[in-house]
């Protein structure tokens, strides 16, 4: 009898649809053996940021850096113009970035911290509050290095993986606003809002929100950034949930939404689709004095802010690469198809499915193994040594400890991250990673925690080292 093979498409009632492009040049990968993984993780101390890129198969470690250029840009590499001022490269980032976020006075840097870094420096005063939708890890850092207090004001719907809330990325607008009564306007440096919010599984925030946000802000005379890492991502949500955004376009759509905020940061290795490159655009002339000045210190020149001219090409032509609505719909149904198989098995993960990757929930995954014994870094490290396939921790270790208690914080999502880079992997890879999850969860019981046994003190998870309790 011959196998009815089904497409996707077919599975799910409708045609298939396909990536709008096709591969021009390939990057070889293979897998070690079985005995090759053991040891390879072992000398990466059960962190997979401490494996070698070569030891890995399929790399689902970030969606940062990690996607692939186009013909466009790789052609627009060669246009760079290596002036140290007044690069025509960074001209043409300038005019993308207003043309498509909409904000008028643009700083290039040379990823998303070194962004976070000077907008924190810039507007955070030493004991005031940065309210947030979730932290994230970097961006909390500056903001506390800078002297700021974070304050967590997601709703609450975001902290449970299993709840399917459209819009989990949303601010608590109460939540927020009884903290401005608390500790009085003044004490607000700004709020910190993320599109596609990275900590809570990639869950976007709605345009009825955002305008919400920024009337109570008005009120209050309080400033929003945004992290626009990965908005393109949120558009799309927006696009597909939010009544009367379904006739609108993804640019459309990125642009009202920045319209609500007074400017962003950006790490262009995500949504804009370059190996390296970040910005930050304001509306305020005196703050950009201000940012233009400091980024001289730390960065580069004001027409670099170490990037090359052709890093910064690249990055325009991304921009414009990235708002196109049929690439962003091929990038999160990719990241759907993948959850759809691991759903089709059972396998618990954060829903709805975010905009770059899947989140496993280790709490159910590991029920036996307790927070201090940090599961989700050991179902990344089950998941290398099955498979290949490395993913990252995003939980107890991700998120550090409590600057004045000393403690560990506990998040209540305690996640390992399968970030899918953009245009790099095909189905194929998804079915193999799909298949790889199923494995480390048919042998669940077997499995036991870490013991951290090196812990530097600054993002801890990128370079801690830990140890399998017997
Ligand atoms: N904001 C968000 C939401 C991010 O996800 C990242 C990086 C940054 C800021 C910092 O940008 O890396 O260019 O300095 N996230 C990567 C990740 C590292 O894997 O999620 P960066």
């Amino acid at each position: 009898m011959p196998r009815t093979v089904k497409t996707m498409g077919q599975q799910f009632g409708r045609r298939s649809w396909a990536e709008p492009w096709k591969i021009k040049m390939v990057e070889p990968i293979r897998l070690l053996s079985r005995e090759e993984r053991e040891r390879a993780l072992r000398e990466a101390g059960y962190n997979t940021f401490l494996l070698r890129s070569e030891d890995v198969y399929i790399d689902l470690l970030t969606d940062s850096g990690t996607g692939a250029m186009s013909d466009r840009q790789w052609a627009g590499i060669m246009l760079g113009d290596e002036a140290y001022a007044g690069s025509r490269n960074f001209y043409h980032l300038e005019e993308a970035v207003r043309t498509y976020y909409g904000y008028r006075y643009v700083v290039p840097t040379h990823q998303g911290r070194g962004a976070e870094h000077l907008l924190s420096q810039a507007v955070i005063k030493p004991g005031q509050y940065v309210p947030g939708n979730m932290y994230f890890t970097t961006t909390r850092l500056h903001q506390e290095l800078a002297g700021g207090i974070f304050e967590d004001v997601i709703i609450d719907e975001a902290h449970d993986p299993t709840n399917l809330h459209p819009f989990k990325g949303d601010v608590d607008l109460d939540k927020l606003e009884s903290l401005i009564r608390r500790v009085g306007a003044e004490n607000i440096a700004y709020v910190s809002l993320a599109g596609t919010v990275n900590m809570a599984g990639g869950q976007p925030v709605s345009m009825g929100n955002v305008r919400a946000l920024r009337e109570l802000c008005d009120r209050y005379g309080i400033r929003i950034y945004l992290d626009a890492t990965r908005m393109m991502e949120n558009a799309f949500f927006i696009q597909e949930r939010e009544e009367g955004y379904a006739d609108k376009s993804i640019a459309e759509i990125l642009k009202e939404f920045c319209s609500y905020t007074d400017g962003a940061w950006m790490s262009a290795k995500k949504d804009n689709l370059v190996n390296i490159g970040g910005w930050l655009a304001v509306n305020d002339r005196e703050l950009f004095d201000t940012l233009r000045n400091m980024v001289v210190v730390y960065e580069g020149l004001h027409t670099y802010g170490g990037m090359s001219g052709r890093d910064m090409e690249a990055l325009a032509i991304g921009i414009e690469e990235a708002v196109q609505d049929d690439y962003v719909r091929a990038r999160v149904g990719q990241v759907r198809y993948l959850g759809d198989l691991l759903d089709n098995w059972d396998i618990p993960f954060v829903k709805p499915v975010g905009g770059h990757g899947i989140f496993l929930d280790a709490k159910r995954f590991y029920p036996h193994i307790p927070q201090d014994q940090f599961p989700a870094q050991t179902l990344a490290a089950e998941l290398y040594r099955e498979s290949g396939v490395r993913s990252m921790e995003r939980g107890i270790v991700s998120a550090g400890r409590d600057p004045k208690t000393g403690d560990h914080r506990r998040p209540a999502l305690e996640l390992t991250r399968l970030a899918i880079p953009r245009r790099v992997y095909t189905q194929a890879h998804m079915d193999v990673v799909a298949e790889a999850i199923k494995a480390v969860y048919d042998a669940r019981e077997q499995a036991k925690g870490l013991r951290m046994v090196y812990e530097p003190k600054y993002l801890r998870f990128f370079q801690a080292r830990f140890e399998p309790i017997e």
